[in-house]
């Protein structure tokens, strides 16, 4: 199995520039099910998760041509099945967003259920309970969610929590449904916007996207689209931290300030010099880093997926710093592997109490998903001596060669077998 070998501390200086957005491409990939002409995606990141949604959308009838960063879709027309296997569907869970889209367009669907996975349980019973507001018959059976409607009918459902891959499956499958749908609560992530932004451009009529309330008016059918997916908010913060860090001076080109409001706030907050032009966002810094804490939350709240990597930069920090991750029921995994390298963290529940700042040493860590896997990274970066990070599968889900753009601002990391 690969492995990330870091060796540190280092100081990241220069430029890099943004990727493409793994959690706003999956979806629009998943709305390419819903054309019935071909979708051109540009800006798509090369992760692995990318390439299983691929997977899933050929086996689905979705032929897929990749040239660099840009993706065509197009439908084949002949008969496919409407099954995402638990094959697929176990190595991501994203396959889940196949579900609404599916079902508009064929008026049937079978999905495996995603399950548990390391960071919670992640139920999906709002992506049902709003399929079955539009009038979706759904059963669970052997493991598999089955939905049938002839046709979806637009209405009026209420999320009882803001859930990011709930909202895109029901903006997808009302964007096919006969009539008006009034979503509530709907999550605010940027990501949703991406994706109202191209199922606009395919024809369909959407309103409030990125607010509390969006209105999907329904149409018949829906073609296809040219559209470029937004940076990643989240890589493009794991680099901004990293800088703080390693107290360092880097730039990253293309990265969008609005996306990343709670975080730049708190990097303001801990001494560091953010700066927001047309280019991108540069950050720099030198000196102690203060104690900051932070609540999880949903958009514009600060992100889950930064938790862990803001959590090794308040490792650095002169006091006590208090993480509190609201999203996700298991999200502290990276703190043993931190403690391994010699952070001061303790748990209590869903609070972490850092105490900084800790001399960290290199040491053999284990990754258990993809963002504990960055957070483990930023820690080499600033600790003494060689980290190796085991299991960078989970890296790879998410990030785009991660190696090359560190190592491009100095650091001496690379991967091995
Ligand atoms: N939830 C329910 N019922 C549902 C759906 C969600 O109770 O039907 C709960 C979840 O258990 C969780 C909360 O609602 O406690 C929020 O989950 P959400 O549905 O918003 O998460 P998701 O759509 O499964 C996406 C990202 C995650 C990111 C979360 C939160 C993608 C492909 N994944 O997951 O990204 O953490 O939103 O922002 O967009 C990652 O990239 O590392 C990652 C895990």
């Amino acid at each position: 199995m690969k492995k990330l070998l870091i060796h540190g501390p280092a100081r990241l200086a220069g430029t890099i520039s943004s990727s493409g957005a793994k959690n706003a491409a999956l979806p629009l990939l998943a709305a390419s099910l819903l054309a019935e002409e071909e979708v051109e995606l540009h800006n798509v990141p090369q992760v692995q998760d990318i390439r299983t949604m691929l997977r899933l959308l050929e086996h689905l009838g979705v032929e897929n041509e990749q040239l660099g960063d840009t993706v065509l879709l197009r439908p084949t027309g002949r008969a496919s099945p409407d099954e995402a296997p638990y094959e697929l569907v176990k190595t991501m869970r994203a396959s889940v967003l196949a579900l609404g889209p599916l079902l508009a367009r064929r008026g049937h669907a079978r999905v495996s259920l995603p399950g548990g996975c390391a960071i919670g349980v992640r139920p999906i019973d709002l992506h049902l309970s709003g399929l079955e507001a539009l009038g979706a018959a759904v059963e669970l059976q052997h493991g598999y969610v089955e939905a049938r409607a002839r046709r979806l009918v637009g209405g009026r459902f209420r999320f009882s929590t803001p859930t990011v891959g709930g909202t895109e499956n029901l903006l997808m499958a009302a964007s096919l449904a006969r009539g008006t749908t009034v979503l509530e609560n709907c999550a605010r992530e940027p990501e949703i916007v991406d994706l109202a932004r191209m199922l606009s451009a395919m024809g369909a009529v959407i309103e409030g996207a990125g607010e509390e309330t969006i209105t999907i008016e329904g149409q018949d059918s829906l073609g296809g689209a040219h559209h470029s997916v937004i940076p990643d908010r989240i890589q493009d913060g794991t680099y901004l931290i990293a800088a703080a860090m390693t107290r360092g001076d880097v730039l990253v080109e293309g990265a969008r300030p609005a996306d990343l409001a709670p975080l730049l706030e708190k990097l303001d907050e801990i001494g560091a010099l953010v700066e927001t032009t047309d280019r991108g966002i540069r950050l720099r810094h030198e000196g102690e880093i203060r104690p900051r804490g932070i609540v999880t939350e949903p958009f514009p709240g600060f992100p889950t997926d930064l938790q862990a990597q803001y959590m090794a930069l308040m490792t650095q920090a002169k006091g006590s710093s208090t993480v509190v991750e609201t999203v996700f029921e298991n999200r502290f995994q990276h703190v043993l592997e931190l403690v391994r390298m010699g952070a001061d963290i303790r748990i209590d529940g869903s609070y972490a109490r850092v105490h900084g700042p800790a001399q960290l040493s290199g040491a053999s860590v284990m990754a258990t998903d993809l963002r504990a896997s960055a957070s483990l990274v930023l820690a080499g970066l600033v600790a003494e001596g060689e980290t190796r990070v085991h299991r960078i599968y989970h890296l790879d889900r998410g990030y785009e060669r991660m190696e090359s753009k560190l190592q491009k601002l100095g650091a001496r990391v690379e991967r091995i077998d």
